[in-house]
């Protein structure tokens, strides 16, 4: 009860922009009316002015044969020419694009619009050698480098589709994301430097490309294109494999942006869903790119000639696609890329960064936050950081704690608080603040974006009304909105738009509350996915890599809050016998947390394994994930009456003690 209460009084603290932000802001309070007056023509004022068309469209939005939208469908524009060339014609070819750090100390490389144009044109000639063009499907596994960058922008540049696939993931993740969508190339790099030490990743795709025989997979790629950045040993197959700078500095130089339909597809991004399969969530170009800039110009206020933009996240994300490759680049920005982590080699390296480069607009993660809050504020006070003048959060709700830490400590209590919510599904944010017009409030991502219409309805789709709580829908179709899942149209339908058909709206899978203003507080995914330091992850994808290993006879896993991460994936495993009798279960626990690393990646290597000898399941053999939920958060156990042995949640209790 007394938490509650707590709970309403940091509700109750707002936070007004400073006469000062508002009167340099980009965007304004008549954003709001202009969309409501007409959203699409809104939407199409917006794709007008923000970007260039090869072929200008009139027509705006295509809703007649719904959940399957077309934006801007008679209009043709290349991608890759509104991030880079337009920029150069305009005169602004010397301007810095991307400040990149390597992680080790003192790597670093200044590159210019100009700079990053000529690599990009000469790798799309390269791609042209290769046989790729329009359609084809690149897959792009690398670190955070300015070719990665470069690698995504010639693949939309020549038509084609990159699917980046984040540099963490295991060789059987990178396989699977490679064989859905039927890759006939890989750009990836050696390795790069995360932690201190090189990550090899030239290892992991000839690993996800190798010993395919009798797998009855028809192997797609035909070759794969190397960065030399981690210097580590690579093995070579010849004929499929080359290197990047034996080909891209040979290349004509020459390379004229062709023109493709709005609706060419840009990229495939998979991301978990709530079965174990992850989802190929497919995005277009014109609508997209129009919501990305956009966005990133009125949420993140970028004034392209005098900020100096940092986005934290990686490639592998769709945060890394909208807010480091195609929002800021399209607006003309220039944006840190830092290639590795924050606390490497010491624990202000972020805060160094920012202050090395002047960085006047930082956009991050509640997770990162929360883990510097921990390391404590004496970090960041040894840099100057006076330069920020907004601070930017999004991947999970960020909790009214990190929020006035993040203002205080790393805002000076000036910058503006911009908390966005969307999804790897919407492409470009949705909910937030415009600072410089929104009174911010700690913990609340509060309003849609001006041209965005949501609601928090209950399950039969009729809104809740202000105090209460439901599910999140957006009740309209919005630019950058997901045309898609690759390859499989049913399970689109199925997943976002089946449960709210009658009422046409898209179901995201988040549980939501609108206070007494009307602004929205997010309370997590209603589903079972978790949300492990701003990242997706599917308890079944987690479950099945556990049943995967001989030892394991069943396994269910949870999401647990977590100080640091949000939440932290735990698992309960039933071990076959055998492994029991010739095994500590410490050993095994251990073993199973490096396994699921193997699998799928790091991020999903579980907190906690418990060995138990039971799971509790329903009569219909349905596992009660809510009452592991409880016991992994030392929580009593809730409402056992539904289990087949009710007995048996008190047996997983002594166990887990
Ligand atoms: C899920 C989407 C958006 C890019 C990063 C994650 C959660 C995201 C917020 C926020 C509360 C948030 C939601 C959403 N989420 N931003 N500001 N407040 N929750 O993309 O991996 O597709 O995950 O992240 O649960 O559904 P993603």
């Amino acid at each position: 009860m007394s938490s509650q209460i707590d709970h309403l009084l940091t509700e109750s603290r707002k936070f007004a922009p400073s006469a000062e932000f508002a009167a340099d802001a980009v965007a304004d309070a008549s954003l709001y009316e202009r969309a409501a007056a007409d959203r699409e023509a809104f939407w199409a004022d917006q794709a007008r002015d923000l970007l260039h068309w090869h072929t200008p469209f009139t027509e705006v939005l295509d809703w007649s044969n719904p959940p399957f939208a077309t934006w801007f469908a008679d209009g043709e524009l290349n991608v890759a020419y509104n991030c880079l060339d337009r920029h150069v014609e305009a005169g602004d070819g010397d301007r810095v694009a991307l400040l990149w750090e390597g992680e080790p100390e003192g790597d670093e490389r200044r590159v210019t619009y100009a700079e990053l144009t000529d690599e990009v044109k000469r790798l799309a000639n390269v791609l042209g050698d290769l046989g790729i063009g329009h359609g084809d499907r690149v897959a792009i596994y690398m670190p955070m480098i300015p070719e990665a960058i470069a690698a995504m922008l010639a693949v939309a540049r020549v038509g084609a589709i990159h699917s980046v696939v984040f540099g963490g993931f295991s060789a059987d993740s990178l396989r699977a994301r490679i064989d859905d969508a039927g890759a006939r190339l890989v750009i990836t790099a050696d390795g790069g430097w995360r932690k201190g030490k090189v990550s090899p990743l030239k290892p992991a795709v000839d690993m996800a490309l190798a010993d395919r025989n009798g797998s009855g997979v028809q192997e797609t790629v035909e070759h794969v294109l190397v960065v030399r950045r981690g210097e580590n040993a690579v093995e070579w197959t010849e004929g499929r494999d080359l290197w990047w700078h034996d080909v891209v500095p040979r290349a004509a130089a020459d390379h004229v942006a062709q023109p493709f339909p709005a609706e060419n597809p840009l990229f495939i991004l998979y991301t978990s869903g709530t079965t174990g399969k992850p989802k190929g969530i497919l995005h277009t170009s014109g609508g997209y790119l129009t919501q990305a800039t956009f966005t990133n110009r009125v949420v993140h206020d970028i004034h392209p000639d005098t900020d100096v933009f940092w986005c934290t996240a990686d490639i592998g994300w769709i945060t890394g696609h909208s807010y480091v490759t195609y929002g800021p680049l399209a607006n003309g920005a220039t944006q840190v890329l830092y290639e590795g982590t924050p606390d490497t080699p010491h624990p202000g390296r972020w805060w160094e960064i920012v202050q090395k480069y002047g960085v006047t607009i930082l956009y991050t993660a509640p997770t990162a936050i929360r883990s510097f809050m921990k390391i404590g504020r004496q970090v960041p006070a040894k840099f100057d950081l006076s330069s920020l003048r907004l601070l930017g959060s999004v991947g999970e709700p960020i909790n009214p704690e990190a929020w006035m830490w993040y203002r205080k400590i790393i805002g000076d209590k000036k910058a503006p608080i911009v908390d966005t919510w969307w999804q790897t599904e919407t492409g470009a944010m949705m909910v937030s603040a415009l600072p410089g017009v929104t009174e911010t409030k700690p913990g609340s991502a509060q309003v849609p974006l001006p041209g965005i219409s949501i609601d928090v309805v209950d399950e039969d789709g009729a809104h809740v009304g202000t105090g209460n709580g439901g599910l999140l829908v957006i009740t309209e179709p919005w630019p950058s909105m997901l045309r898609g899942i690759w390859g499989d149209p049913e399970r689109f339908v199925e997943t976002y738009w089946q449960k709210f058909q009658k009422q046409g709206y898209y179901f995201a899978g988040d549980g939501a509350r609108l206070d007494d203003d009307g602004d929205v507080w997010f309370l997590g995914r209603v589903d079972d996915v978790m949300n492990v330091s701003g990242h997706r992850l599917s308890t079944t994808e987690i479950e099945s890599a556990l049943v995967g290993n001989e030892a394991v006879a069943e396994a269910a896993v949870v999401g647990a809050s977590d100080e640091t991460t949000g939440q932290a994936v735990v698992a309960f495993v039933i071990v076959k016998q055998s492994y029991l009798d010739a095994h500590s279960p410490a050993g095994l626990a251990d073993a199973l947390r490096t396994w699921v690393g193997e699998q799928i990646g790091p991020i999903a290597r579980p907190r906690d394994v418990y060995i138990v000898g039971e799971l509790p399941k329903t009569r219909s053999g349905k596992i009660m994930r809510r009452l592991l939920r409880d016991v992994a958060e030392g929580r009593e156990v809730g409402d056992t009456t539904t289990l087949a042995d009710t007995a048996v949640m008190s047996v997983i209790s002594a166990q887990v003690k």
